[in-house]
This record gives C-alpha cells, sequence and structure tokens, in this order.
C-alpha cells in the first residue's frame, strides 16, 4: 500500500463518469476506466484498447473497447449488491498511484465488499482483480464473473459476430465491423473448491455463476484474471487470450501483483519527480506521472498515445501535436524508448501524410490533425455540433492547422539534441523532415511586389481564430523545420554518401535550393509595442476582456470558435499561442520581450485547452513570476485529480484524462523550476524553485548517462543515478 493515495468517500452517481478517468488503469496497451465492476454500459465502462480503430456507417473512426473480461454482480440472499440499485452503508473508491492499483470497498451491512485490481505492467494483455467479500449474515451468494457485451461506445457498434467458448477461461471473440480485426476477451476466476459452479450466455456476455452458502464472519475470495489480445498481437487471438489467462492463474494472483508492482516501481524510479514541501502538490505531480506512464507504450516500438490517453473513445482515440509537444519531453529525458516509439509512429505514417499533402494540392507530408493507424486522418470538416440548431459546423482543424508537420519535426530534432543519438533520424526521421520542409515549400505563398513568404489560411494553436494569416507560431514553427531539414546535412557530415542517397531517395534537388530560399524569407511577425501580433490583424480585433466575452454566451456548452463564436471577433484566444512560441524557442527572445508579451496575452487566454497553462507557467519561471508560476502549475498537475477541464464542445463528449497537462507538469517541474536545459546531452540547471516547494529530485538520461538532478533554495546539483 502506498502513500499516494486518491480517494473519493460515499458513492454519488454524477460522479461515476468523471472517476472513471480519474481511477483509470491503463499499461499501454490497453485502459481500464476507474468505474465499479458491476457498472452497466451507461456507467462508461470501457477497456480501451491502443492503436484498433473501427469506424461503423458514416461516424466517427474510435479506437475499440474490448469485451468487458473484469465484470462482476454480486446476489445475496436474492437481492443484487448493485451501487446504484442497492444503497451501501458506506462506499469509497480511489486509486493508489504509488501501487498503479484500483481499490474499493462497499459495505452493505450483510456483505462488505473489497476490491482491488491492476492492469499488469508487468504483462501488456492483462488485468486481474481480487474481489473479497465479507458475511454478516448467513445466506445465498452467487458471484456472477463475466465477459460483458454490454460494452460503452460514441460512434459504434464496432464489434460483430460475437463467438463464446467456455471452459476453465471462458472466453468472447468479436470481429471489427470494418478492418475485421478480431478481438477476443478471456477470463478465469480462481474460487473455493466447496463453490457450484454453471454457465449462462445472453446478449449482454457470457456469465460464469458462482453459488455458496456463506455464514456469518467468512470472508471468500474470487481472483479474477482477463486477458486481452487482438489478431494485431496474434492471429489466434481467442487462444492467446485463454492460453495467458489460464497461465496467469496458475501463478496466482499474489506473483502476478508482485510483478506489476516490481515492474511498476522501476517505470516510477527511472522517471518520476520527488516534490517536497507542499503535500498537495507532491499528491498532484504524482497522479500526473501515474497518468502519462501508465498509458505509454512499452509493449510496441511503434505507438503513439491518444489525447485524451487510454480513457475512452473521446477525441476518436487520435493522436495529436500534443504528443511530440506535450508529452515527448518526459519520456525524451527519462525514457528515450519510448520517446523513440512515439516518434516511430510518424515514421511509419510518413505515407498517410504525404497522402494528405497530395489531397489537398501539396507535396511533402501534411500529418494528420487527429491521427490514428497508418496515419489516417480522423479529423472530419465537421468536428464541433453546434448546441443551438444541433447541426454540425464546419471547422479547419484538418485543413488548416499545419503547424502539426513542423511540431513532429520539432521533435525528431530535439531527440538528436537531448539523447545525441543519430539512430532515429538515420531510420527514417531524417526523411520525415525533409518531407515537412517540402510540404511548407509547396504551401508558401509568394508574391510579385513583395519578398516575404506568407503562409495564409492557417490556424495556430489558438483555434479560435481560424484561416488567418501569418499565425507566428505557425511560420516560427515552420521556419525551425526548414532549418532542421538543412541541418541534416551538417549533423550527418562524416557519412556525405548516407546523406547523397537520402536527398537522391527523396528527389530533395530542387527543394533544396527552394528550401534555402524560402527559410530566409519566411515574414517575421508584426510586432507594436514589444507584443508580437497573434496572427496578421489581430491588434484590429476587437479588445475586450475574457469576463465580457463569456457574457456573451447563451448557452454554457456553446463553442467559442468559428464563424459564429463568441471569440472569433474578439482578442480572446483559446490558449498559449504568441507564449508557446516563445517556451519553445526562449533563446529567441529577450526577458523583456517574453514579459511584456505575457502581461499581454495571459489575460486574453481563456485556458480553454489543457495545454495552455504549462507553456505559460514555463515562460512565468524564466521571468521570476513564480507565484503564478506555481498557481499555473497546480491547475496543470491537478487537472485529473479534480477531474477537472472542459467536459463538452457544443454538444460532442471531450472529457477523459488529460496527459497533455500530465506532461505539462513534469515540464514545468523540471523544466521551469529547475530549469533543465539539455545541449548536445549537456544538462544544465538554472534554478526557479517556488517557495511553496523545499526540494525537487529527479532522474534524467542525458549523452546516454543516467543522471539526478536535486534543487534545493540553495541551489542545484547533477550527480549521477542509479
Ligand atoms: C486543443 C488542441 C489539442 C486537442 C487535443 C484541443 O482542444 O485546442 O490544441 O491538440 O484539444 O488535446
Amino acid at each position: 500500500m502506498s502513500k499516494w493515495k486518491l480517494i473519493r468517500e460515499g458513492f454519488n452517481k454524477d460522479q461515476i463518469v468523471t472517476d472513471g478517468n480519474r481511477f483509470l488503469c491503463a499499461n499501454g496497451y490497453m485502459g481500464l476506466r476507474g468505474v465499479f465492476e458491476e457498472a452497466d454500459s451507461k456507467m462508461f465502462p470501457a477497456i480501451t484498447l491502443a492503436g484498433v480503430y473501427d469506424q461503423y456507417q458514416n461516424l466517427w473512426r474510435e479506437p475499440v473497447n474490448a469485451p468487458h473480461c473484469l465484470y462482476i454482480k454480486v446476489l445475496f440472499n436474492g437481492k443484487e449488491m448493485m451501487l446504484g440499485k442497492e444503497e451501501p452503508m458506506h462506499h469509497q473508491a480511489g486509486i493508489d498511484y504509488g501501487d498503479a492499483l484500483y481499490q474499493r470497498e462497499t459495505d452493505y451491512g450483510s456483505v462488505l465488499i473489497r476490491s482491488e485490481r491492476f492492469v499488469s505492467m508487468a504483462e501488456a494483455h492483462l488485468l486481474c482483480d481480487r474481489m473479497e467479500l465479507s458475511f454478516r449474515e448467513d445466506g445465498e451468494l452467487i458471484f456472477i464473473s463475466g465477459i460483458s457485451r454490454d460494452i460503452w461506445d460514441i460512434n459504434g457498434p464496432h464489434l460483430f459476430d460475437y463467438k463464446a467458448q467456455f471452459g476453465e477461461a471462458i472466453c468472447i471473440q468479436a470481429t471489427t465491423g470494418e478492418k475485421k480485426t478480431l478481438v477476443a476477451s478471456a477470463q478465469c476466476v480462481a474460487f473455493q473448491a466447496d463453490t457450484e459452479e454453471s454457465y449462462e450466455e445472453n446478449e449482454k456476455g457470457i456469465f460464469r455463476i458462482l453459488r455458496k452458502h456463506v455464514t456469518p464472519n467468512e470472508r471468500v475470495i474470487f481472483d479474477i484474471f482477463g486477458t486481452v489480445f487482438t489478431s494485431m498481437d496474434a492471429l489466434q487471438a481467442g487462444d492467446a487470450a485463454i492460453a495467458l489467462c489460464m497461465e496467469k492463474m496458475d501463478r496466482g494472483y499474489e506473483r502476478c501483483l508482485q510483478e506489476h508492482l516490481a515492474a511498476w516501481r522501476r517505470i516510477q524510479k527511472e522517471s518520476e519527480i520527488n516534490l517536497e514541501g507542499n503535500e498537495e502538490a507532491a499528491l498532484a505531480l504524482k497522479a500526473s506521472q501515474y497518468h502519462l506512464n501508465s498509458i505509454a507504450p512499452r509493449h510496441a516500438d511503434n505507438l503513439s498515445i491518444p489525447a485524451r490517453g487510454l480513457s475512452g473513445q473521446t477525441y476518436k482515440g487520435a493522436i495529436f501535436w500534443d504528443s511530440e509537444i506535450f508529452f515527448f519531453p518526459m519520456f525524451v529525458h527519462t525514457q528515450p524508448e519510448v520517446a523513440k516509439s512515439l516518434l516511430r509512429y510518424r515514421i511509419e505514417t510518413l505515407p498517410g501524410a504525404i497522402k494528405k499533402a497530395a489531397e489537398y494540392g501539396y507535396r511533402g507530408a501534411f500529418y494528420a490533425w487527429e491521427s490514428q493507424e497508418g496515419g489516417e486522418e480522423g479529423c472530419t470538416n465537421f468536428n464541433v455540433v453546434d448546441v443551438f440548431t444541433h447541426r454540425p459546423v464546419r471547422t479547419y482543424f484538418r485543413d488548416k492547422q499545419i503547424h502539426i508537420s513542423a511540431d513532429i519535426a520539432y521533435a525528431l530534432r530535439s531527440y538528436y539534441e537531448i539523447t545525441g543519438d543519430r539512430s532515429l533520424l538515420k531510420e527514417g526521421g531524417a526523411r520525415v523532415i525533409l518531407e515537412c520542409a517540402r510540404f511548407y515549400i509547396s504551401r508558401a505563398s509568394c508574391h510579385a511586389d513583395h519578398d516575404d513568404v506568407d503562409y495564409a489560411d492557417v490556424i495556430g494553436p489558438d483555434e479560435y481564430h481560424e484561416r488567418v494569416t501569418n499565425n507566428a507560431f505557425t511560420n516560427r514553427m515552420i521556419r525551425y523545420c526548414m532549418e532542421s531539414a538543412l541541418l541534416i546535412e551538417t549533423i550527418f557530415s562524416d557519412q556525405p554518401d548516407w546523406f547523397a542517397a537520402l536527398m537522391k531517395e527523396a528527389g530533395f534537388d530542387k527543394d533544396w535550393r527552394l528550401l534555402r530560399e524560402i527559410c530566409k524569407r519566411i515574414k517575421e511577425p508584426n510586432i507594436k509595442n514589444n507584443i508580437i501580433e497573434q496572427f496578421d490583424g489581430y491588434f484590429d480585433l476587437e479588445d475586450c476582456s475574457l469576463d465580457t466575452v463569456r457574457g456573451r454566451l447563451c448557452h454554457p456548452r456553446e463553442y467559442w470558435g468559428g464563424d459564429h463564436g463568441v471569440a472569433g471577433t474578439t482578442q480572446i484566444i483559446k490558449q498559449a499561442d504568441v507564449i508557446a512560441m516563445m517556451a519553445l524557442f526562449p533563446d529567441d527572445f529577450s526577458d523583456k520581450v517574453v514579459a511584456d508579451n505575457w502581461y499581454y496575452y495571459e489575460p486574453r487566454t481563456e485556458h480553454g485547452s489543457s495545454l495552455s497553462a504549462c507553456m505559460y507557467a514555463l515562460t512565468a519561471c524564466r521571468l521570476g513570476l513564480l507565484d503564478k508560476a506555481w498557481d499555473l502549475f497546480m491547475r496543470t498537475a491537478s487537472i485529473d485529480v479534480i477531474g477537472g477541464g472542459k467536459e463538452w464542445a457544443g454538444e460532442i463528449y471531450i472529457g477523459g484524462t488529460h496527459p497533455a497537462s500530465n506532461g505539462g507538469a513534469w515540464m514545468i517541474a523540471a523544466l521551469g523550476f529547475a530549469g533543465l536545459n539539455i545541449k548536445n546531452g549537456q544538462p544544465a540547471i538554472c534554478p526557479h524553485l517556488p517557495e511553496q516547494i523545499t526540494k525537487l529530485s529527479f532522474p534524467i538520461i542525458a549523452g546516454g548517462k543516467r543522471l539526478r538532478v536535486t534543487v534545493t533554495h540553495d541551489g542545484g546539483v547533477i550527480d549521477s543515478d542509479f
């Protein structure tokens, strides 16, 4: 039992969905929402699979939820012991971040139910649940454990042709509608010998029914082992699920638990920041790191992480720029293999990005804004539903948010600069950077009457202002992408033949000349009184307060952006944009310029995205605005403790966990408070520790060495670690 726990006391049915996110257990392969075992589909239970997608009819493509193999129902003396149906005397449920365990205790008087469960960090396909029932009365227990087909789907159903198998392990196999991927869930239960066993199958799933007479003070334990495989992991997914399930039951719950804990401790040791001085902040940071680490792909080397992690199907389970700009920093500094996996996903989905660019009439690689498997674009032209008319709203994220390709190039270059490892560039990363640069060459607007190259009709990070020209962030990222393409020759100057072969393979001769030319001519932002204009014409928009704009809303779930949104005609922005640029390119700007822009943009920022606060916090650290940095840090780190964040965009549910904030919390603590900066594999620190924190200590990998950074108010040191 660790001391890092978040427990909700009492049962509140309005909190079931939020708690499903807060108490998520995951292991990169799958995410098990933190709802209690007996929940039905209205309570959003789900085992969401990473990288397995399906489209039903013409609805949105989204990740597939596997048949739920940890489903339980308890009946005692004919009464169903179900939260929401039977009033408990006491109920509590929560998550132990230190041990990556979900725990729950429900006391119905006659029976006390305790459970503990985990998604194994040691075995990607395994989930375990120990249910312990203690009786205060004599009676008949019926314990039903099953694999439920009553699955929560936002745009489903996704599974068809269900086939059931019964035996020591029970198993359901089904196929997805679109690609006919086989999904198999199996379940075994270890129980006491004097229990009567039978099976049942109905449209809700397959069930093992265990009956037993119990007496007062008797304690009965059921250890449930669930496994999930798809035909993407094993051709005979059902056989694989059954075999693993039986093997793990033979191994026993305790050993499976110990293996899980050992694997989880290793991950924590390699990556986690210890914060001293403020318990609330320490717990929030622990929670952030739990959420990001538990959804990291470690079973595969070419997967990325969806914007809402594995907490469900929100945001279509798609990969956004969140991966490269917000998740990648923690991994590249602590677990480079995971960082590599995120980027390999982009290398392998380059064909999808080339296809998308061609679709719009461009050359090179235009990555999907919402990338699914194979780099398939999940973002539709109508990504929001109007709350008044219930009609889809034409949004332009898919076609105009072009900074995505440069964000990927930015991370590829950072990977090389932080680790000193050129292998990823060589194994396709360099080609990705070239193709992204080529996309921007073909996307540039040149003019007969002036030399500036414009990027017109784009959307920057602030999505409320669509189709703008020369978004400062976008133009800077594009320039960096082009500079990075040009730098490849220098990075591989000792391997001229390899570089020549790359250029030949990419057919880059003519583009090389254009690249040098355009890179120098990309329009610099307009500046007025030190303030960088977010895009051409931004200063001409109505300058009013956030409260004024909020006061114009006619509906709490109304979308602020787009043609009719309340923010579009004003200077109110959704999230850090100019400030995000300053956080990513700190050396470009003096402290004075950063400060002036910070004070200008912060009051005009809604922070309507969980990606926003961390960029403001990072820049606040640099400026020594430590009170502000502290508040923004707490807001970022606590998001999945409180269960905060927007849950609706128009009529679309966007709730879930917030990996970008989780990554942001690491960034603020390590890159902001400790001021860590690694150049050419050499780490340096420049602490900006808020008074609330007495000590920060964390592991990093720099230049291939494991090191430990420790920062207190007396200064900081970087020692060797392990
Ligand atoms: C933000 C995007 C972000 C996406 C996924 C949106 O609300 O504006 O910047 O990539 O959410 O987190």
